[in-house]
């Protein structure tokens, strides 16, 4: 008696702790191992965790990997004289060492703006904003400069895609450092990248003997370098965990599949693949839902997608609206004629940031009880195969 006792007390005295792991519990173990960028050993342990998660409640995993070239900046920088500046690599920028004069552009990097003054043989400084990074490397490039540098327009660095190599090197940079770069100083601009080949995996979980669920609910694992991804994306993937244990004992298990997307930060490249390479699965979908930035609330649970899932959400007592919207892994399926629903709170502060460290299990909880309420809602209405 005492030792049933125990657990139950426990439980009543820490609010929101439920019996055996909870979110808040995965959550801490899988932060520990750093962020989950796709290819690194912090993605690869995350996933390990998640899969022998989703073991522990009776399911089967399976792999799907897939590989993909990606662009990485392995470190760049400004020497001033005796100042080494950071900044980031733009993607797509070529790698190289030039040593030249600065000279500041006034303005964002247009044509009209490097007719003003004289860059060939330097390095070029222009502002953030306006017009496309490409644009302004190819004013700079046909102007003559040997190097860029694109000074942001908010505090802080960023990172940026130019979409097409260029011939040359293309930085980033805080305003604190643009600033630092005085017109006609030497400076020896370093910009170090790589191209290589990145190994990404897909997890499933599924009941054994299931080859067509009916729902899919998906969220991505991966997170961008530099950030630990609480919130973008371990709080969907801990929801995606939380409806596999709500759905233990009920029907539902035997008509899922449960995925952790890798590769998403890269281009939605995990949902994309899935999606080419198990079409029977997809054809037969009745509903995928994908779960993002759900740990945070910066806005209330925001449900959206097509209208017959809308519908049912209604339906289920949860509130969603009729839309189409975009960036995470519901888009893929959404194009192969699947119908989906996109959970998420709203894009945080800390997005991409160093400081996405904070999730709220309470709220991580609660979308999983409404996925997993839609979900019975979607399985009840719809004629049984
Ligand atoms: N988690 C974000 C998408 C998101 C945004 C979810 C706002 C919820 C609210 C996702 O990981 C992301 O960063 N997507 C990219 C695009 C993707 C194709 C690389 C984005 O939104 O820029
Ligand atoms: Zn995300």
């Amino acid at each position: 008696m005492k030792l049933l006792l125990w657990p139950a007390l426990l439980a009543l005295s820490l609010p929101g702790l439920s019996l055996g792991t909870s979110t808040q519990d995965h959550a801490q173990a899988v932060l520990k191992f750093g962020p989950r960028v796709t290819g690194s050993a912090g993605n690869e342990q995350a996933r390990s965790y998640l899969e022998a998660q989703f073991r522990a409640l009776g399911y089967q995993t399976r792999r799907e990997s897939f590989t993909y070239p990606r662009f990485d900046d392995l470190g760049s920088d400004v020497r001033a004289g005796e100042q080494l500046l950071t900044g980031n690599a733009l993607q797509d920028s070529a790698g190289g060492e030039v040593t030249a004069p600065v000279i500041q552009v006034p303005g964002v990097g247009t044509p009209a703006d490097f007719v003003r003054v004289d860059v060939r043989g330097k390095v070029a400084v222009v502002s953030r904003g306006q017009i496309p990074f490409i644009e302004k490397t190819r004013a700079a490039l046909a102007a003559g400069a040997v190097g860029l540098v694109i000074v942001n327009n908010s505090a802080g660095d960023f990172r940026g895609t130019l979409g097409q190599r260029v011939e040359v090197p293309v930085l980033g940079v805080s305003p604190t450092v643009g600033a630092a770069m005085k017109d006609g100083q030497p400076v020896t601009l370093r910009v170090r990248v790589s191209q290589s080949n990145v190994q990404a995996v897909n997890l499933i979980a599924f009941k054994a003997g299931v080859g067509q669920p009916d729902v899919l609910f998906g969220a991505h694992l991966d997170s961008v370098p530099g950030a630990p991804g609480a919130n973008d994306n371990l709080s969907g993937t801990l929801a995606v965990l939380d409806v596999a244990r709500r759905a233990v004992g009920t029907p539902l298990s035997a008509r899922s599949f449960f995925l952790l997307f890798d590769g998403e930060e890269d281009g939605l490249l995990g949902s994309r693949a899935f999606v080419k390479d198990s079409p029977e699965v997809v054809k037969g979908l009745k509903a995928m839902f994908n779960l993002d930035m759900v740990g945070v609330n910066v806005m209330p649970l925001s449900v959206s997608g097509e209208a017959p899932l809308v519908e049912a959400a209604r339906r289920a007592g949860v509130e969603a609206s009729e839309g189409t919207p975009g960036s995470s892994d519901q888009v893929p399926f959404r194009q192969a004629g699947v119908p989906t629903l996109f959970f998420h709170r709203g894009l945080d502060a800390n997005y991409h940031q160093p400081g996405d460290t904070l999730l709220d299990p309470a709220l991580v909880e609660q979308t999983a009880e409404a996925a997993f309420r839609i979900a019975n809602e979607v399985l009840n209405t719809a004629p049984l195969r």
